[in-house]
């Protein structure tokens, strides 16, 4: 369904393109089939349905939003054409592209870090290793030279081959951005020095200001990105503004999926990451905690080593698969209701973090992670197609034990790599969120996990550091450099942010609730406005005249009606005389 045939008919196309768009559209009890999965996701883990077999349903259901909504590339080019909608220049970059071609860097030293150019032809070697583990080695600036031995997705251990020079000055891998309200305060500051003045919505006047700051002006200007995020905050304003205007929605996949989740997206998020934490595998199995095994355990323990040594790789596998699906569900959502609409995300947002996503990812990362992508949970000659494809090999205890330690566990990688943006998506911009990175002490954590010579993987880990670096203090930047030139290298640039230099100890993480508050009434306003009142402001609403409905609807009595309503009742019931006929027939 998902992959494009160069030879596919336009037929063919035809009918998976229906595929997809039924695949999102109510089914069963006008319920849509992603409906139908989140429900059996909830009652597994409120313990009405122990026997569904989660794994399956988890995986079914990602793939069920794949395939109605479209993959990650997919949605690269539906915000294109979004953008240019919009009126917004189209944004070349991709996130998957530009990582092909960043080169992963070697694993900082455990302690401190130093900068010397020392560099052995081992390090050398190593560079190339995925998995190398030398703590001793260097990395000069170099760590952008790109050479025929890059490792890339798809071919993790790439060979040894021999660097050539190191090249310092290469371009740097991202587009640097600036937003329009970095060019404003940045213009506020300038003129407040320069001039003494305040000049209210004018981003061109430059009168008074030095040549340099001109030139600072016209590079800010020319790095200018608008988000469609905030054309849609502006949109929301006005319409808050005049509540008569009513903006078209656009009827999207995402559109659909998120009005039928509301209702229940609080409860879908809980029991995700119920499972996640679950699956994940620091964590200790408590006795009320939902059992994920109950579709992997046989109903006898096996009695051979064989049998055992093969269960314990599916017990791994099982609980590896259900990580992998969540992760990539959580990505997914987060990031089509991004593009749909900035609320949507935040609403999704909010709820994974009350439901202490931070923390959870926080710990699965508090492993030792180059373990994790190494493992080998699984057997070649049981996988599909081989098992009946190829001989049947007989399978022994020795056969399984042996497994090459430099591979890589793609599947664990994904994971790996879909927490992590899932992490950057919810902390970028949010200085409360970010706070919690640092109370949750993550950094040392982050870093070990840099360990993984994977560029994509390397880069996000980098971008959660560089959040946190202007709270870390002077100190711990010192004793970080290899850490701080790798961010410089690899993190797309914000051209006023001071995250290498600023220091801010003005941590406030006291300011947690008032941030959110501040957001949690912005989305309210959007859902009660898009999906509760069906769009209308509830004054306009039209009156409720049935007589069953008025009877069956609670009254909130105040307190100074409680006080008085015997007076109420001989003025209004007991004083009047009232012709219940009359009142009947109308
Ligand atoms: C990480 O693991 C160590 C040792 O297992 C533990 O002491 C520490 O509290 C953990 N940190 C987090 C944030 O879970």
């Amino acid at each position: 369904m998902r992959v494009e045939h160069a030879d596919d008919t336009s037929h063919q196309q035809e009918m998976k393109a229906t595929f997809a768009t039924e695949l999102g559209m109510p089914m069963f009890n006008n319920e849509p089939v992603a409906i139908i999965l989140f429900n059996m996701i909830t009652k597994f883990c409120n313990g009405s349905a122990s026997h569904f077999p989660v794994k399956k349903v988890l995986l079914l259901l990602w793939k069920t939003i794949l395939v109605s909504m479209g993959s990650l590339k997919e949605l690269h080019q539906t915000k294109n054409e979004m953008r240019r909608a919009a009126g917004l220049p189209e944004w070349p970059e991709d996130n998957v592209e530009v990582c092909r071609n960043i080169r992963a860097s070697t694993p900082p030293a455990a302690g401190m870090e130093f900068m010397d150019g020392r560099r052995s032809r081992q390090a050398r070697q190593d560079a190339f290793d995925p998995f190398s583990d030398a703590d001793e080695e260097e990395e000069v600036a170099n760590s952008e030279d790109q050479s025929p031995g890059t490792p890339r997705p798809g071919s993790p251990v790439a060979e040894p081959v021999e660097t050539p020079v190191i090249k310092v000055n290469k371009a740097l891998p991202w587009r640097s951005k600036v937003r329009e309200k970095d060019l404003e305060q940045f213009l506020a500051q300038t003129r407040q020095k320069f001039v003494g003045l305040k000049v209210h919505n004018d981003l061109n006047s430059l009168a008074g200001l030095p040549n340099p700051i001109h030139e600072g002006v016209k590079v800010l200007k020319e790095h200018i990105y608008v988000s469609l995020s905030e054309v849609q905050i502006k949109q929301e304003e006005e319409v808050t503004k005049n509540p008569l205007s009513q903006s078209d929605i656009a009827e999207t996949a995402a559109e659909a999926l998120y009005r039928s989740m509301l209702p229940n997206l609080p409860q879908y998020m809980i029991s995700l990451l119920k499972l996640l934490l679950a699956a994940a595998p620091a964590c200790k199995p408590k006795t009320d905690s939902i059992n994920i095994l109950a579709d992997v355990l046989p109903e006898e323990m096996p009695t051979t080593v064989l049998d055992s040594m093969k269960l314990a790789i599916d017990v791994n596998r099982h609980k590896e698969i259900i990580v992998k699906a969540i992760s990539g569900l959580f990505l997914l959502l987060l990031k089509w209701f991004k593009l749909n609409h900035i609320y949507q995300f935040e609403f999704m947002s909010q709820h994974l973090v009350f439901a202490n996503c931070i923390p959870l990812v926080i710990k699965f990362f508090n492993q030792t992670i180059l373990a994790y992508v190494q493992t080998k949970n699984s057997i070649s000659v049981l996988d599909f197609p081989e098992c009946v494809l190829s001989e049947e090999e007989e399978l022994s205890a020795e056969t399984l034990e042996t497994g090459d330690s430099q591979t890589c566990c793609w599947r664990n990688m994904f994971s790996c790599i879909n927490l992590l943006r899932i992490l950057n998506k919810l902390t970028k911009w949010k200085h409360s969120r970010t706070m919690m990175l640092i109370i949750f002490k993550s950094a040392p954590i982050l870093k070990r996990a840099l360990k993984v010579k994977h560029a994509m993987m390397q880069v996000y880990v980098l971008k959660l550091i560089k959040l946190q670096t202007k709270y870390l203090g002077r100190q711990w930047r010192k004793s970080n450099m290899k850490t701080m030139s790798a961010i410089y290298c690899k993190v797309r640039h914000r051209l006023t942010d001071d995250w290498a230099f600023g220091n801010d100890m003005d941590a406030r993480p006291w300011d947690f609730q008032a941030e959110e508050y501040a957001l949690r009434s912005c989305v309210d306003r959007f859902n009660n406005r898009r999906y509760v009142n069906d769009g209308y402001d509830p004054d306009f609403k039209p009156v409720d005249n049935n007589l069953q409905s008025i009877l069956g609807e609670e009254v909130q009595l105040t307190m100074e009606f409680k006080m008085n309503y015997e007076k109420w009742l001989e003025r209004e019931v007991h004083g009047t005389q009232i012709d219940w006929d009359l009142l009947l027939r109308h």
